[in-house]
């Protein structure tokens, strides 16, 4: 259904609760991501297209990130029915309140912008695939594989690449604590495939092999659709658009093939994978 996605906070007894959350739990490093009473971007060193394109990038990675929160508590029942241990089922909730954190941030980033800090969106979420057919452990791995190893591994050099090119101090604060979460969330993938990978047998390997194949059909398709094949209007408006957090969408592209070929598909082989095979054959799946 569609409906407004808005980031406001309610006022009963759990509001407290939130604002402990955020400087206990979810805490990186000193400095706090969120925008300060005041705080501003100098709008005024911006073309109006820049800021036009920066506020359309802020509200689109809004929704985003607001629905990869629903991914990874899609992803906590599938772990505990594959007899995950503790740790993993703790950190997936965490993962969860980071990107509910990452979409309110942004949604202040648009508001600091002259943009609105809400939207109309379809606001159900998709479920996570079931894998018909396959054990609850071999389910589980194959969505912890896609989010942590495949989908937050490229948003990991993605946010990387933002941090290093913002300029605005306020921006740079918040893509450098979206960074930072986004690398938990990736290790987390790497981290749980690595101990269940001795245990599985070769059919195991063979199929989840098979299905990398449309893992990399998929990811590629969204993460295409994020970044058009176009050009800045010039080179002015890209450097203005870098210092915001706007990136330059032919780079971007270019990023994630490098991604998927130098640390993805590499990692994947080290597990005994046949990843290289399934990324040069994935137009077949
Ligand atoms: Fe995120
Ligand atoms: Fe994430």
């Amino acid at each position: 259904m569609i409906g407004t996605l808005s980031f406001e906070l309610g006022d009963g007894i759990l509001r407290r609760e939130h604002q402990r959350i955020l400087k206990t739990v979810l805490r990186r490093g000193a400095e706090a991501p969120e925008r300060r009473p005041g705080e501003t971007i100098d709008t005024s060193r911006y073309d109006d297209e820049t800021l036009r394109a920066a506020r359309n990038v802020w509200t689109r990675r809004m929704v985003n990130e607001h629905h990869s929160a629903a991914v990874f508590t899609g992803l906590l029942p599938q772990l505990m029915e594959a007899g995950a241990t503790l740790d993993v089922k703790t950190a997936v909730l965490r993962m969860s309140m980071d990107e509910l954190r990452h979409g309110a941030l942004c949604a202040e980033v648009a508001e600091a912008l002259g943009g609105k800090p809400s939207v109309e969106v379809e606001l159900s979420t998709p479920s996570l695939a079931t894998h018909p057919g396959v054990t609850p452990a071999e389910r589980a791995l194959r969505n912890v594989i896609f989010i942590g190893c495949l989908a937050e591994t490229i948003a990991v050099a993605f946010t990387a690449e933002e941090r290093d090119c913002t300029e605005d101090p306020y921006v740079k604060r918040v893509i450098t604590q979206i960074s930072a979460d986004e690398t938990l969330h990736a290790r987390f993938g790497w981290d749980y495939l690595s101990r269940v990978a001795p245990h599985m047998t070769e059919e195991h390997l063979g199929r989840t092999s098979r299905w990398l194949r449309t893992a990399f059909v998929y990811l590629e398709r969204e993460e295409m659709l994020e970044v058009p094949n176009v050009a800045p209007p010039s080179e002015v408006l890209r450097d203005e658009g870098l210092a915001l957090g706007v990136c330059d969408n032919r780079q971007t592209r270019e990023l994630f093939y490098e991604t998927v070929e130098s640390v993805i598909v590499p990692g994947l082989e080290a597990v005994g994978l046949t990843a290289r095979e399934a990324w040069a054959s994935r137009r077949a799946a």
